[in-house]
């Protein structure tokens, strides 16, 4: 069997539980809230790793002296701007980007023009305009780029595709998916590089991509029109938790961390750092000295925080159906409603948790209301591992060969998937900041053709 060549940019929280320790056949720790790690897999014989991509030194290094068993190679490190070099020294055959979004463009664009194959992590890119240039540059490349829409591989999701495909509710007609991500995770995303447009897209594409590429995919349609209400309603220096004193001044450092809800709530938790004078730590205990570095203080109110917490959107797909999807990013509980409407039946699915973990609906089924005649609880297999069970079945697929399940439902998502996902999140946010309908078209242009 050969060996798959992977360099992976990014030694993020992702790229490194979800791709690098399983192909050094390292173990990657337990569960995480957040969806990561359980992922003892060993995929070394499969795959080799030839290279890490990170302008975090001293990250990489601290992976290769704690986590690499004695005895083991070490992985070799290079910044950014030696991925060409890297490209030519080491020869991957693959280049997995799991670097922060608006990175993404940049090592799928010089990996194609090198005819290196790209397995990239969601968003693909940021903007619709970025997944104009990376379509544009996979027609002129030999090679191909896969998008890594885990989500399909919920087998509750692949469950839904096969009855929607089979025809269990006719021809659908309208979607509703209501989407919630508590304060802990939702607060989260306010602390890190992602509460910056410029870096993730927005939530509406750096989360929303997941939400937005699983409707159409369920549906086998593309959305059209995008209508949608969103704004800050939590976060941000106007937040109404926003600690004050009786004249209205504003706290900083301790005195703020003592006072914000957000912070009491999680003290403890590892979500937030305990104090910005620490090293914030990721996942498998690396910190990150590059991109947080010490005494670098941020909070939920901080002014340059300028992404929205809070969306309410209507899309319009081209065979006839809508989707009304809402997600806000500071819930009481995590997870999400589904109900798939069409003329002969109905699907209706809930899954999620209390911040003390207690289960809310049955992820492990799906109600089936067939028009006329008796509703039926279908089952679904429940598997472990990051984000309900996809990240392991996404990586077999990925490292193995695709599973038949795979091949039947295409769960390995295309760059034009990835695109249009994108391209609906940034119709969301645009939307609601310009008070008009968008057209994905006006946004993709003739690549919705194809
Ligand atoms: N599929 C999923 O379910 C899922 C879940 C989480 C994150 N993600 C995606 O994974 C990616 C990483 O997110 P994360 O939250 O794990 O990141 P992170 O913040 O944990 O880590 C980012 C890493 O990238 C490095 N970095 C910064 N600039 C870089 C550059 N130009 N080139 C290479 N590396 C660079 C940083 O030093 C750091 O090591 C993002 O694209 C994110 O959207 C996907």
């Amino acid at each position: 069997m050969s060996r798959r060549r992977y360099a992976v940019c990014g030694l993020s929280n992702r790229g490194v539980t979800s791709f690098v320790c399983p192909l050094l056949g390292v173990r990657a720790g337990e569960d995480t809230e957040l969806g990561f790690g359980a992922n003892h897999e060993d995929y070394s014989s499969h795959g080799g790793l030839v290279a890490v991509v990170d302008p975090d030194k001293e990250r990489v290094a601290q992976f290769n002296a704690e986590l690499i068993p004695p005895g083991h190679p070490r992985v070799p490190w290079y910044p950014p701007d030696q991925f060409g070099a890297m490209i030519e020294q080491d020869r991957p055959d693959t280049v997995i980007v799991a670097s922060p979004d608006h990175t993404h463009t940049d090592y799928i664009l010089a990996a194609l023009e090198r005819g290196v194959d790209v397995i990239t992590e969601k968003p693909m890119v940021t903007t619709a305009a970025d997944a104009r240039r990376v379509l544009a540059a996979e027609r002129a490349s030999p090679a191909n780029v896969l998008v890594t829409h885990n989500l399909r591989y919920v087998r509750r999701h692949q469950q839904i595709k096969r009855l929607v495909r089979d025809g269990a509710v006719g021809r659908p007609t309208y979607v509703t998916l209501e989407y919630h991500v508590d304060i802990r995770h939702g607060a989260s995303y306010f602390l890190r590089w992602n509460r910056r447009r410029a870096l993730s897209g927005g939530l509406s594409v750096h989360k929303g991509a997941h939400h937005l590429d699983l409707v159409s995919w369920w549906l086998d349609d593309v959305p059209e029109r995008v209508y949608a209400v969103g704004g800050r309603s939590y976060y941000g220096p106007d937040s109404p938790h926003r600690p004050r004193s009786a004249d209205g001044t504003t706290y900083s450092g301790r005195e703020l961390r003592a006072r914000d809800p957000y912070f009491r709530a999680q003290v403890g938790s590892g979500a937030f750092p305990d104090d910005a004078a620490t090293d914030r730590v990721g996942f498998l205990g690396l910190t990150y000295p590059h991109q947080y570095p010490a005494g670098r203080e941020m909070y939920l109110y901080d002014d340059e925080i300028d992404i929205e917490d809070t969306y309410s959107s209507l899309l319009s797909y081209s065979n006839g159906a809508s989707l009304s999807y809402t997600i806000d990013f500071s819930s009481p509980w995590e997870g999400y409603r589904l109900v798939i409407n069409g003329t002969h039946g109905q699907l209706e699915t809930m899954s999620g948790r209390l911040p003390d973990g207690t289960p809310l609906g049955d992820s492990s089924s799906i109600i089936y209301r067939p028009l006329f005649g008796e509703p039926e609880t279908i089952e679904v297999q429940t598997v472990t591992g990051g984000h309900g069970g996809a990240d392991p079945l996404m990586r077999r697929d990925i490292f193995v060969e695709p599973s038949a399940a795979s091949r039947e439902l295409g769960l390995a998502a295309s760059s034009l998937e990835g695109a249009v996902a994108v391209a609906a999140g940034e119709a969301i946010w645009r939307s609601s900041a310009e008070g008009r309908v968008i057209e994905l078209r006006e946004l993709l242009g003739e690549e919705l053709d194809g």
